[in-house]
């Protein structure tokens, strides 16, 4: 069988290539840049992107001579850069990066690109850039920043992209990877049949002559992979934990066990442990130390039930891990670490070694999932719904132990307003962190709030084009939001994962969801309590309202102004809330969640 080979240079979407590769009818492999070797099966190849700088001394190198390669090469992202640097181009740092939605002007004769439209919308992910071309190459696309933006050689054999095609995100660029596909092969036999029976199959045989234990978190995820397991294996043969972290939303985990029992399952415990939550995690601020100890204590939780269960050494722990939460944690040999998945902790990786570990969605994106739930028979409702992180609402309180900001942001703050001035609008940096991930790598830095001047009318084509051209263009900001009104300087406040601080985070989170619940873009739409207060003296809040597919990159939802002025004056009647900010940042370079 003809297969891609795809080269993982260590990019968030290597395993989306291959994924993208497969959609379009083409068997393709992964494999690490040391094993690769060419073989008579594979028709194309290609280099994926990674967090690496082409010129740095121990950049990954490829083990075979492309010159000397009978099948096209497609490099994307630090592919294209290597690609074009081994070939005898040349690739700078450090200026004209670009993240998010970006407009390339493409080249429409050229084979690549086909008879597309001139004007493309794609998805980057960059620091480093092509500056020159190989000789025999010709530029098939660019960027407002960048000049060799995609580029082909001459003789058909080497096409590269600075941009993913394979992220929905980018609009045409299923139509890319296509014609790329149609320079490797005439053949489209792959059947990327359903994998019901598959995945069904293979829990079986992992779990023959044994019981499973499962930790359901009450998402989407877990809901379907415990649904696969009773189809392997019966009901009879699984517990299951629902443990209620106190990290849940509002009424939660009843709602949950009412679905549950409506659709048969049996063996389900539901642990309170809001106040061993609370307590671990008293004090606690940094994000990867909460994610952290979150992680270890569903396993202990997870263990004691097993010591009060007989015959222990027959069980197995079942995970709803999606395959999102296995690239950004790192677990990818050469991939950076994002964030580490609850289900990604050390305690779990010392089980997944032991082979006490059952993940069967791990392959698999949200969409994907829920696909297999439908077919599974779940209820659309329940499979629909947004997805909700596993350590719940405390990867939504932005934790502070200061009431004073470390950093100056005068400067910064300068160019940030010198940047808006021409768009009539304001801003400032807020003494807070979140997480990112540019160019394959994590971020931690500061979201900027950013308003329009009295008189101005909002407009989502202005705030598309600040949000872009802000990030890209100061160091320290990772994230924008926007304000509707004006906003003076807030109070960094102490702020601590505590009962009465989840409650009111619950509270807003409720009025907010059920505001937008009719609305079928908003994917997921996190509301994060900030350590910051007004000048009323009250909470600041932001809400992430985000479409996707799955996972790997967003984009922000355009809420109608009006519709949102009504809904902030709504939360605002709560006694203790503040400002409420709307975050304005796609992914990447922000992520979905801010921890
Ligand atoms: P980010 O924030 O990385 O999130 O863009 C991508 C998706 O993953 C969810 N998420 C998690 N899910 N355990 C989970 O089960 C986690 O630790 C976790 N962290 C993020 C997030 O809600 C989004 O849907």
């Amino acid at each position: 069988m003809e297969k891609i080979a795809i080269i993982d240079f260590g990019g968030q979407y290597t395993h989306l290539i291959s994924r993208r590769i497969r959609n379009l009818g083409v068997y393709s492999e992964i494999y690490y840049p040391e094993d690769f070797q060419i073989s008579n099966e594979i028709c194309g190849i290609i280099f994926s992107g990674g967090p690496q700088n082409v010129n740095s001394k121990d950049t990954f190198k490829i083990n075979f001579d492309i010159t000397k390669s009978k099948v096209p090469i497609l490099g994307i992202c630090y592919g294209h850069q290597l690609l074009a640097s081994i070939l005898g181009g040349k690739i700078k740092s450090g200026e004209n990066t670009e993240y998010g939605a970006t407009a390339v002007q493409i080249d429409a004769d050229c084979r690549i690109f086909n008879k597309m439209k001139n004007d493309q919308q794609v998805w980057m992910s960059h620091g480093d850039y092509v500056s020159s071309l190989p000789k025999n190459f010709k530029i098939t696309a660019s960027s407002e920043s960048i000049k060799i933006a995609a580029f082909e050689s001459d003789d058909g054999r080497f096409y590269g992209f600075q941009f993913h095609p394979e992220v929905t995100h980018s609009t045409n660029g299923m139509q890319m990877l296509d014609n790329f596909l149609k320079k490797c092969t005439a053949i489209r036999d792959w059947d990327s049949k359903h994998f019901k029976d598959d995945l069904i199959a293979k829990v079986r045989e992992k779990a023959v002559g044994k019981k499973l234990i499962l930790l359901l978190s009450g998402g989407v995820d877990s809901m379907v992979a415990l649904k696969l397991c009773i189809s392997a294996v019966g009901n009879e043969n699984i517990f299951s934990i629902h443990v209620d972290t106190g990290f849940m939303r509002k009424n939660e985990s009843r709602e949950l066990k009412k679905h549950f029992d409506n659709l048969g399952f049996q063996n389900i415990k539901i642990i309170d442990a809001e106040k061993l939550y609370l307590n671990e995690l008293e004090g606690v601020v940094k994000p990867e130390k909460k994610r952290l100890i979150i992680g270890k204590l569903f396993v202990d939780i997870a263990n004691d039930e097993l010591a009060k269960l007989d015959a222990k050494e027959d069980w197995m722990l079942v995970q709803g891990t999606i395959y999102p939460d296995t690239i950004e944690s790192g677990n990818s040999k050469k991939s950076a670490k994002i964030k580490t998945h609850h289900n990604r902790v050390e305690e779990i990786e010392k089980l997944i070694k032991a082979g006490k570990i059952i993940e069967p969605l791990k392959e698999l994106y949200k969409d994907e999932v829920r696909e297999l739930g439908t077919e599974l028979g779940l209820p659309k409702f329940l499979v629909q719904r947004h997805p909700f992180p596993g350590p719940g609402l405390a990867i939504r309180v932005i934790c502070s132990d200061k009431i004073k900001r470390d950093d100056d942001f005068e400067k910064e703050e300068k160019k940030l307003n010198e940047m808006l001035l021409k768009y009539g609008m304001c801003g400032i940096i807020l003494p807070i962190k979140s997480v990112g991930v540019q160019g394959d790598f994590r971020t931690y830095h500061h979201p900027a709030v950013v308003w329009f001047e009295e008189k101005k009318t909002p407009n989502w084509q202005v705030l598309k084009k600040v949000s872009t051209k802000i990030i890209n263009n100061l160091k320290t900001v990772n994230r924008l939001v926007f304000s509707q009104n004006k906003i003076e300087k807030p109070k960094l406040t102490k702020l601590f994962l505590e009962k009465s601080n989840l409650m009111e985070l619950r509270e807003v989170d409720a009025i907010l969801r059920k505001k937008t619940n009719i609305i079928e873009a908003i994917w997921q739409m996190p509301i994060v309590q900030l350590p910051l207060i007004n000048d009323d003296g009250k909470r600041d809040y932001v809400i992430r309202p985000v479409c996707s597919q799955d996972a790997m990159s967003a984009n922000f939802y355009e809420m109608d102004f009006f519709y949102l002025k009504n809904m902030i004056s709504e939360v605002q009647k709560l006694p203790n809330v503040g400002d409420i900010f709307y975050d304005i940042t796609t992914k990447p370079p922000g992520t979905i969640e801010w921890e």
